[in-house]
């Protein structure tokens, strides 16, 4: 398998394991040897960390951010200085999985040169090791891979194609249509994708179109028969604030975990509970008669000198 072997250095943080770094064409080998790849999404440093150190192969740092992140109606607002940011701060929390980048709706959809320029700047800029762009868009996978970009295809329920489909609606529901979409598919890996994400599309059309292609296929609304599978980190845990769809199964309940956090804290605070003694810094013994609001002790306040002999300030100035 073409996995690089690296120890993991001083930044991000301290760790102590040795680690193979997941590759692009490390994914490819994972489906020669039918190995499962995990895929989750990232948007920032602390979740960034949290899925690489848990073993996932692949964290996209997807244009759904502009959803679950910014709160936006659908994923076409956010822009590509947007998504550098994220992708950087992302970048900074991973050693081992294989970052790739969503380009964000606009990005690309011009001429080829400019979809080129765009994602050129989320390797150069922001540390991505692929970029991944939604549609058939042949001409421009083959541009992207000639300028040494990796590219993830998306392929069936293209989220930035929301206006067209009349709604987030499953695709490839005829065999006309799941026909075209393997099509699609095969034209992607000829043109040099390296893998492809099937969203929203029948189980049998992601089995058949994962069986027949070279490249793998990372599944999301797409059934258990893809090679991948990959899920939004806020559906994951439960931090999204609509009905789940079909697909989404959550692993965790951070809505209620914080929730719960956040107005015990809230409570603590209102009745004089946090911070406690213990969580509070203190001067030295010494010094701490100067600031005591023990009425005996304001002769001592109002004459330090007398009070506080010099070794006493001593340990003051050194607090
Ligand atoms: O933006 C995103 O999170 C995605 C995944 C759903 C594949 O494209």
């Amino acid at each position: 398998m073409s996995l690089i072997e690296f120890s993991a250095g001083a930044s991000p943080a301290p760790r102590s394991l040795s680690l193979l770094k997941v590759t692009m064409p490390a994914l490819a080998e994972m489906k020669r040897q039918g190995k499962p790849i995990s895929a989750l999404t990232a948007y920032d440093y602390a979740t960034a960390r949290l899925v690489d150190e848990a073993g996932i192969d692949l964290i996209l740092v997807g244009d759904s951010l502009a959803m679950v992140v910014l709160g936006h109606e659908n994923t076409l607002a956010v822009t590509v200085d947007e998504m550098l940011h994220h992708t950087r701060a992302v970048r900074r929390g991973v050693r081992r999985a294989l970052v790739v980048a969503d380009m964000p709706f606009g990005s690309y959809h011009g001429a080829i040169g400019e979809g080129v320029t765009n994602a050129v700047r989320f390797l150069k800029e922001a540390g991505a090791e692929a970029v991944k762009i939604e549609g058939p868009r042949v001409e421009l996978v083959r541009a992207l891979v000639e300028a040494e970009v990796p590219v993830v295809g998306h392929l069936g329920l293209t989220p930035q194609s929301v206006h067209r489909m009349g709604g987030y609606r499953v695709q490839a529901r005829s065999i006309d249509a799941g026909l075209r979409l393997q099509a699609d598919a095969f034209a992607l890996a000829t043109a040099g994708a390296g893998a492809i994400v099937l969203e929203g599309i029948p189980r049998e059309a992601a089995g058949a179109i994962t069986a027949a292609l070279p490249i793998p296929t990372i599944g999301i609304g797409a059934g258990p028969d893809c090679d991948g599978q990959i899920l939004v980190f806020h559906d994951l845990v439960n931090l999204t604030f609509s009905p789940p769809a079909k697909f989404v199964r959550h692993y965790g309940d951070a809505s209620t975990l914080f929730r719960s956090a956040i107005e015990h804290y809230r409570e603590d605070v209102e009745h004089h509970a946090f911070p406690s003694d213990a969580e509070s810094y203190h001067l030295p013994e010494a010094a701490r008669r100067l600031f005591s609001i023990d009425p005996d002790l304001s002769d001592a306040r109002d004459n330090a000198d007398a009070v506080v002999n010099s070794d006493a300030r001593e340990e003051m100035n050194q607090f």
